[in-house]
């Protein structure tokens, strides 16, 4: 019995580690296979590093790239190491390209395809990950969802109830898996000046908000409007993305905003948790301050992840400056207290479960 978990970007590296562990505990016999859609230390090896994960057995090394042009790469490559390998499951995770060129090679074998992160919607077509996500769903046999929310909508398309599980989301884990690890590593408030509370996180990615030059200054002027009406400082570990599109632009970062490279996960887990509120386009930030009780506003028109909402825990704001000051205001008044919508501990064990017992059918 033998797994591929396939992985490419920094988000499937931190949310994948849970499975990881898993399997390693078991003993079971498994492949990191990475697509090399991150590449830069950053954004990829300090993860390994700091999540103590084994090194992939193979890395395609793909790039960046156009969208079309990245994943026909991972296509042609995933597909080469699956024949060579023949693994009996194949995983993958998320919303990424990594994702749906691993999920399509693997089911064009005839491999069992696991989509963790299954189910999750914006119902917002021009967002690559809404499209990723759909392709992964439709071709996986087996798919994991976080909650009931994002099983309802595998439903709402037609997915056999047979192919659906609800396991919670292994991002739950990643965060308490290492928040002890990473109080005990050092302590990243002090590294860069930051008292517990006393400022906002700020971390912005997406397409449709980095890749347009209005939405990036509406962004920036949120991010000065907020940090003017609060008092507080704004540190943005900021994506390269975010930073070559911020060069390209011509667009000046506020006064009030300190932009920092990408920090390691430890780092990071640490920073998010002692922030007074977090200001993303990120899927996993959204999830982590909702899971640190942290408050977040969300700089998007929409997200997958209603259930932090929900819970009062999340606000989406869009990139109107306005709105975004106004969230902030809004947000910092509450004080977490709301529970976990991402499910209970143990994602990741539940997930190998599943796919030992469904090999064993198959
Ligand atoms: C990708 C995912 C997105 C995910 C994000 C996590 C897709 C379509 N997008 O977006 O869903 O939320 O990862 O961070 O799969 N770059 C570097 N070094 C790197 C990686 C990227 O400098 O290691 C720069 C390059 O200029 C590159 C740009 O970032 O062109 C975008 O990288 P890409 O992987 O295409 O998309 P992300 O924005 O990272
Ligand atoms: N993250 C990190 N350092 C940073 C910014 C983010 O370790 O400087 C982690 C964060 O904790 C989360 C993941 O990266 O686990 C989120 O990745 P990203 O926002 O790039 O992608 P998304 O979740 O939106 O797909």
């Amino acid at each position: 019995m033998r797994f591929s978990v396939v992985l490419g970007t920094r988000p499937e590296i931190v949310k994948m580690s849970p499975i990881v562990r898993e399997l390693q505990k078991r003993g079971h016999e498994f492949d990191l296979v990475h697509t090399g859609q991150h590449y830069s230390f950053d954004m990829d090896r300090v993860f390994f590093r700091d999540l103590g994960l084994p090194d992939p057995a193979v890395n395609l090394e793909v790039g960046s790239g156009t969208h079309g042009a990245q994943t026909g790469k991972m296509l042609a490559g995933l597909e080469r190491f699956f024949m060579d390998r023949r693994p009996d499951v194949v995983l993958v995770q998320g919303d990424t390209n990594t994702v749906l060129a691993g999920a399509l090679a693997a089911v064009k074998l005839g491999t069992l395809v696991g989509h963790v992160e299954a189910g999750l919607r914006s119902f917002d077509r021009n967002m690559p990950e809404e499209i990723n996500r759909i392709m992964a769903d439709h071709v996986s046999d087996l798919l994991f969802a976080p909650t009931e929310t994002s099983a309802g909508n595998l439903r709402a398309e037609g997915l056999p109830e047979e192919r659906i599980f609800v396991t919670g989301n292994t991002i739950v884990d990643a965060v308490h898996e290492n928040l002890e690890i990473a109080e005990e590593r050092g302590d990243a408030l002090g590294a860069l000046g930051l008292r517990r509370g006393g400022y906002l996180l700020t971390t912005l990615h997406r397409q449709e908000n980095v890749d347009s030059r209005e939405r990036l200054a509406n962004v920036l002027a949120g991010l000065e409007r907020a940090g003017r009406e609060t008092g507080m400082e704004a540190i943005w570990p900021m994506h390269p993305r975010a930073r070559k599109n911020l060069e390209a632009f011509g667009l000046r970062i506020p006064d009030n905003v300190r932009a920092v490279p990408p920090l390691g996960f430890l780092e990071f887990l640490q920073v998010e948790g002692g922030a007074a509120l977090a200001l993303t386009d990120s899927g996993g930030v959204q999830e982590e301050s909702c899971i640190l009780g942290v408050p977040c506003v969300t700089l998007r028109d929409n997200t997958e992840r209603p259930e932090t909402v929900e819970v009062g825990a999340n606000v989406v704001v869009g990139t109107d400056p306005e709105r975004i000051s106004a969230g902030v205001l809004d947000m910092l008044e509450r004080k977490g207290g709301w529970g976990c919508p991402l499910g209970e501990r143990g994602a990741g064990a539940r997930i190998v479960n599943i796919c030992l017992e469904r090999t064993k059918q198959g």
